[in-house]
């Protein structure tokens, strides 16, 4: 139960401290076989509700012949604003991305967290300036006391230059390969997004929305109690989109209309969801969607998110985001000032964005 006199909250502390010394993240708790979720873990109350039964399914846009002069190009930039406009999150299939590459992230991701735990130690660290942490649990839940069921490495692939003997072996080389496909697929789909809003293709590129990416091997073991905590919580991403690679194993949600909808895996297929920031600049056009991964007694379950965003350690604490000014007008004036991912970021964490209320609301002039 949830624990409320001060002394369960020295005992909730005190399991914290453990579990960040242990350096074992989530998956060292399932390996001593503990058949009860421990307290630091339990989220109350969680509604698993049943996925209702409904009309809608999530989007999925075909992205082949979408370059500019091919057949497909105007068909395309609907499908995708579309999406964006209404549900802001949609499956791409088509992409370009190899199947053989798509496999091999995932197969490494998961190797990673499979590694002994004393050579995982190594990277263990709740830093979020480190180019490259393991961390037990997942950041977004650290503003809260508990934890969510989930075991992350990041891997900041853009604030200066990332030497690949930085990463893990088990996962250099297609790290780096998965990454540089990922971004060429950033680039093309701001392309399709910026063409969505009636811009030049170039224009969301050119505010460096592209500009830099992080890769976060996701690794969600199986849960003894799932009813009790939640893998991921309800949450907006921030940045502008995320690319996510997900196994075969559904677990990922998307609230639409105040249902929870399975985001079903399509092999092959990639997740794109749009973050806070594009929202923002695109003025509402598009819309930052929430989701949430549920708990499961199968698994484990590995996915692969690439969150592109803008964060050069020098500069990005100048580099202002507002509405795009050929989205606002005189009768329809930008409601949000401008920010840094930098300063909204942090503003988010303390916000508590995790618990229900968009980031952006407190943009609102
Ligand atoms: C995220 C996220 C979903 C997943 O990391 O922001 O929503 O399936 N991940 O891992
Ligand atoms: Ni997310």
């Amino acid at each position: 139960m949830a624990a409320k006199s001060s002394s369960d909250q020295d005992l909730l502390l005190k399991q914290l401290k453990a579990f960040d010394e242990s350096k074992a993240g989530v998956k060292g708790i399932v390996d001593v076989g503990i058949i009860k979720v421990p307290e630091i873990f339990i989220h109350l109350p969680i509604v698993h509700s049943q996925v209702t039964e409904t009309e809608f399914s999530i989007p999925v846009v075909d992205l082949a012949d979408a370059a500019i002069g091919m057949g497909r190009h105007a068909e395309v930039i609907d499908g995708v604003r579309q999406a964006a406009e209404t549900v802001g999150l949609f499956q791409v299939v088509n992409h370009e991305i190899p199947k053989r590459v798509l496999d091999e992230m995932l197969q490494a991701m998961r190797a990673f967290h499979e590694l002994l735990k004393e050579v995982k130690a190594e990277y263990y660290s709740t830093d979020i300036k480190r180019k490259v942490s393991f961390v037990g649990s997942h950041k977004l839940a650290r503003s809260s006391s508990r934890h969510s069921w989930r075991d992350s490495l990041t891997c900041d692939m853009s604030s200066g230059p990332l030497y690949p003997q930085e990463l893990p072996e088990v996962c250099r080389d297609i790290t780096l390969e998965y990454s540089k496909f990922a971004h060429k697929l950033s680039v093309r789909l701001f392309k399709l997004l910026s063409e969505g809003l009636g811009l030049k293709p170039d224009h969301l590129i050119g505010l460096d929305c592209a500009n830099g990416h992080l890769v976060a091997g996701n690794y969600y073991p199986p849960c003894p109690e799932p009813e009790l905590t939640i893998d991921s919580g309800e949450h907006r991403d921030v940045f502008f989109l995320t690319i996510l690679l997900q196994d075969n194993i559904t677990a990922l949600q998307l609230l639409y209309k105040n249902q929870w909808i399975d985001v079903p895996p399509i092999p092959g297929a990639l997740v794109v969801i749009i973050g806070d920031f594009l929202q923002l600049i695109s003025y509402n056009r598009y819309i930052s969607d929430t989701h949430r991964v549920i708990a499961k007694k199968e698994g484990p379950r590995v996915s692969v998110g690439c969150f592109f965003r803008y964060v050069q350690q020098e500069i990005s604490a100048q580099r202002v985001y507002e509405p795009i000014k050929e989205l606002t007008s005189k009768e329809n004036p930008p409601i949000y000032r401008g920010t840094t991912v930098m300063d909204y970021v942090t503003g988010n964490f303390q916000k508590g964005l995790i618990n229900g209320v968009p980031g952006l609301e407190y943009l609102k002039v």
